[in-house]
């Protein structure tokens, strides 16, 4: 790109300079961009942001070359940067350009980044990455990986400052990936796009392993088995429409509430029906997804990482147009239990609704943690501690509704008033105790039940005995663990209420750098 032209104008230049920035690699890079299914970088800026509301910065700034010998520069260096609006809310952006050396990430490149990063910590707001990159730029060789840690550096920096999403929406390899794996929620495209440390030729050569890029770090490996991704989407357009709507739940940043909105649900509307959810047998299962929907303001709910560790669901709704983040056990997968992956998974949505002033409500259905060898070797004791300990050091309003079963060091994990949290129901239903049952009864009258002529009777006699005394609630509320039993019709109405009267909470804990959770 030459600065100007013996008989250009300073306006003239401007207008060629940014005619050239505008036309990125070129009509032919373009088009196979699109053949691809995939939208170019200044497409995807215009769907996501409210309509003419993008400002662009450094369309003009160039790369100084690399060490290899490229004396090309770049008009814009492959990264479009600048804010815009989201619902009239201002974000910070960097879409990374593809038909530019692959989107790949130099000096000049990064610095643009760093620069709407810097600001949005500065203005409190939030940042969206659209990634695109074929990582490094390699002809760049250490300046690049310098560059690499400074944009690291920053995302560090603003977690817990101002929301960051990342979008991956073409290859994502090498050290690139680990930015957005800082970041609070990953976006993916199906089909298009990949994420991997190492790519399959490094695998095959490394391991010896044939794989595809699909199946080693595609949309549909990351949204269900590593847990990497927390969105995914069959397109660049309706990606775009649902990072825009997890916008609405959040502040701008962690100053600030996040916006409310009245979706007119009345908030003592009833549901009756709840009142005959759970099933007569303890064993049988049932969707925690039909309380969900129900109490929400409008039935609405954005599910977190929906296809990973289904037995735990985490989300955000509104309750009397308020965003909150909700955590429920799902009986109706794996009974409900707590395992590794569902511990982390809802640890870290807790922590990030925490930093981000969104009340946090659980709804609670625990058999206890999965047993057995897998699970233990697989580190339940730390990764169950994880989840302890976000809730336990989370101070924005905690809520919990025990609906069924709670059970042992689960109970106590899901957001108890032993661990602290504001105010708790249960439902009728509701059967607080160190275990279920019958492996109560066999541990506790184990010589009885052995010795007696009938044991099958006697252990019948003994779990209905057992059942009768602590798989209730009351013997809780006697205690006050429990500040009400309420109708489960009733849940909406008293959720919204207990809301509004913790608005003012306020908790500060002891002097300290930051504590130290079990990573
Ligand atoms: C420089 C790159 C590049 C890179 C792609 N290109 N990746 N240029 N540095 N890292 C260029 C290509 O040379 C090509 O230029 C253009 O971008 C498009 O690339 P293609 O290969 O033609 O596209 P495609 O077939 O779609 O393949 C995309 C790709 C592949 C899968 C991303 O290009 C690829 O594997 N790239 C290398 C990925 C990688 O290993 N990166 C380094 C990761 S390590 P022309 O001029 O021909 O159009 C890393 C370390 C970070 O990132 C560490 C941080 C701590």
């Amino acid at each position: 790109m030459s600065m100007d032209t013996p008989f250009d104008t300073n306006l003239e230049t401007l207008e060629r300079l940014r005619a050239e920035a505008a036309a990125a690699g070129g009509a032919e890079k373009l088009k196979i961009q699109h053949e691809k299914g995939k939208l170019t970088a200044r497409e995807r800026i215009e769907l996501l942001f409210d309509d003419g509301s993008f400002e662009e910065f450094d369309a003009l700034k160039t790369g100084r070359g690399g060490a290899l010998g490229d004396e090309r520069s770049y008009p814009g260096d492959g990264v479009i940067t600048g804010h815009g609006a989201i619902d009239g809310r201002e974000v910070f952006v960097f879409s990374q350009d593809f038909t530019v050396v692959g989107g790949s990430l130099g000096e000049a490149h990064a610095q643009k980044i760093c620069k709407v990063m810097d600001l949005a910590v500065r203005v409190g707001a939030p940042i969206i990455g659209l990634n695109d990159s074929g990582g490094a730029r390699i002809q760049e060789g250490v300046d690049a990986l310098a560059a690499y840690g400074e944009i690291f550096h920053r995302n560090v920096r603003a977690s817990g400052v101002v929301p960051q999403i990342s979008c991956i929406m073409g290859p994502c390899a090498g050290g690139a990936v680990y930015s957005p794996a800082i970041t609070d929620f990953v976006f993916m495209v199906q089909d298009s796009s990949c994420m991997f440390v190492t790519g399959p030729s490094v695998v095959k050569t490394v391991t010896h392993q044939e794989i595809s890029a699909e199946d080693l770090g595609g949309a549909v490996v990351h949204g269900k088995k590593s847990g990497v991704v927390h969105f995914t989407a069959p397109n660049d357009v309706l990606c775009l429409r649902e990072i825009r709507r997890l916008f609405s739940y959040l502040p701008s940043n962690n100053r600030q509430r996040a916006p409310l909105l009245d979706l007119r649900d009345p908030a003592n509307r009833v549901d009756p029906a709840l009142d005959y959810l759970i099933p007569d047998n303890p064993n049988q299962t049932y969707d925690m997804n039909i309380l969900i929907y129900s109490i929400l303001d409008g039935a609405e709910f954005m599910e977190v990482q929906p296809g990973f560790a289904r037995n735990i669901i985490c989300g955000f709704g509104r309750l009397g147009g308020q965003t909150i983040g909700l955590v429920a056990n799902q009986p109706a997968v794996l009974a409900g239990v707590l395992d590794n992956d569902a511990s982390v998974k809802a640890g870290r949505f807790v922590r990030f609704c925490d930093a981000f002033n969104i009340p946090l409500i659980a709804l609670v259905d625990v058999p206890g943690f999965m047993p057995g060898p897998d699970q233990e070797h697989g580190g339940i004791i730390r990764h169950g501690a994880k989840l302890l300990y976000a809730f336990t050091e989370a101070t924005v309003p905690r809520i919990s509704v025990i609906v069924r079963k709670a059970y042992g060091g689960a109970y106590l994990v899901m957001n108890s008033k032993h661990i602290h949290c504001d105010v708790n129901y249960a439902w009728p239903t509701a059967e607080i105790a160190v275990m279920g049952p019958k492996g109560a009864a066999e541990v506790i009258f184990r010589k009885e039940i052995h010795s007696a002529d009938d044991p099958e009777a006697l252990l019948n006699e003994k779990i209905n005995h057992y059942r009768r005394t602590f798989a209730n609630p009351f013997l809780a509320a006697q205690r006050g663990y429990i500040d009400d039993v309420i109708f489960p019709r009733d849940t909406r109405h008293r959720l919204i209420r207990t809301l509004q009267v913790l608005e003012g909470k306020t908790a500060k804990g002891p002097e300290r750098k930051h504590g130290n959770i079990p990573l």
